[in-house]
């Protein structure tokens, strides 16, 4: 197929798509000047609580924030602590450490990279508050345990749906949105996500009433009136030009997942046989958003190996995540050594993210494994 560049996304082509749309949309965000806080921000409001069956949804300035502001909506107390997966994206388990709450390790299952909720009871003392799921790289985590055990111990639960948004799965029989079935949920708009911006973005998401209140209260420097502050809040407001932006991208993103499921199932074939990596399994009951096409490699050289002979061959390759949380300096401290976190060690050193744009075709799918089948 000669020298051609395969990109882990090609996010002009996905403007290409819509480019008129999006010029028309963010024309009329030029022409009535509310830059902030606009009519296509309730507009995108709406829409996402339709696309979810949420009950409420605040748009904030992006997924980082949103779970800042769900933490702080739940009033916890310093020393607080939350139950969270050692494999993750960073930010997950920043906010905590910056609101003073303590984050509790779990392991991640291989098979799916979420939260390994065999291990979530053990981690269960007097001060745990709240468990933090993140449905990574585009599948949802095994909430109904989740569910269950949240119950027994009075725990609320907070979903980071940032890389799963659009993605779903049947809980108690009933086929629900990712980021739907805890008190509250969160994603991110950043460009590079399921729904992606051209900047960033972010939003909260939950079925109580007074929660919801609360969020958007704090998300608005904690006033409910203008100039009357009854709570300590931030400043974190989704664009109106983003938000004009992401009403267009929305009403492509089912279509989007669909394409990106199909080039998966195309991987899978390709690297079947190949017995020095194993691909991503998609969990009963999941309908997985593919955010990522993340192999897993028999050893931390052959992963090495394959990242480079990818780059000679103009295709590109991520490690998503090279150092797990707890090993990361900023997080040390938090680690407990006595709990077993053997996945998301080996998972940092074996995992390799492949090219997975809904616009890729199979030919390219067929040109990154045929490199892989080769080293
Ligand atoms: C799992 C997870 N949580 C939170 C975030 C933070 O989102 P943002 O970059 O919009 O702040 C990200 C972004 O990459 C993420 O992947």
């Amino acid at each position: 197929m000669g020298r051609t560049r395969v990109n882990m996304l090609d996010l002009k082509k996905q403007h290409a798509e819509v480019e008129q749309e999006i010029n028309q949309a963010v024309q009329g965000v030029y022409e009535h000047g509310a830059f902030i806080n606009g009519p296509e921000v309730k507009e995108f409001a709406k829409n996402l609580t339709a696309y979810t069956q949420s009950s409420f949804c605040i748009p904030c300035g992006n997924g980082t924030d949103a779970l800042q502001i769900a933490f702080m909506a739940l009033e916890l107390e310093a020393g607080d602590e939350v139950i969270v997966p050692a494999f993750t994206y960073p930010a997950t388990v920043e906010i905590l450490a910056l609101l003073n709450l303590k984050p509790v390790f779990v392991d991640v299952e291989r098979d799916y990279f979420n939260l390994d909720v065999s291990q979530i009871e053990a981690a269960v003392t007097k001060k745990t508050k709240a468990i933090l799921p993140v449905h990574l790289f585009g599948q949802s985590a095994w909430m109904e345990p989740v569910l269950e055990l949240a119950q027994t111990y009075n725990l609320k639960i907070v979903e980071d749906n940032a890389q799963a948004f659009g993605a779903s799965r049947v809980v108690g029989g009933v086929v629900q949105k990712t980021g739907t079935s805890g008190h509250i949920s969160t994603t991110s708009f950043f460009p590079t996500k399921n729904l992606g911006g051209y900047g960033d973005g972010g939003a909260v998401f939950t079925n109580d009433a007074s929660l919801a209140q609360r969020i958007s209260r704090i998300a608005n420097h904690g006033q409910n009136k203008k100039y009357y502050h009854e709570i300590i809040g931030v400043n974190s407001r989704l664009d109106t030009i983003q938000a004009a932006i992401l009403n267009v991208k929305l009403k492509g993103l089912d279509s989007a997942i669909g394409r990106k499921r199909k080039l998966a199932e195309a991987y899978k074939k390709l690297l079947k046989n190949n017995s020095q990596v194993v691909c991503p399994e998609e969990m009963d009951g999941n309908y997985h958003s593919y955010h990522q096409f993340t192999i897993c490699c028999e050893s931390n050289a052959f992963r090495n190996n394959i990242q480079a002979k990818l780059k000679e061959s103009g295709i590109g390759s991520m490690v998503y995540y090279p150092v797990p949380i707890h090993q990361q300096v900023a997080y040390r401290e938090f680690w407990n050594p006595a709990v077993d976190l053997k996945n998301s060690e080996y998972l940092s050193e074996t995992v390799l993210s492949l090219p997975i744009d809904p616009n890729l075709t199979a030919e390219e799918v067929e040109y990154v494994c045929e490199i892989i089948n080769l080293v």
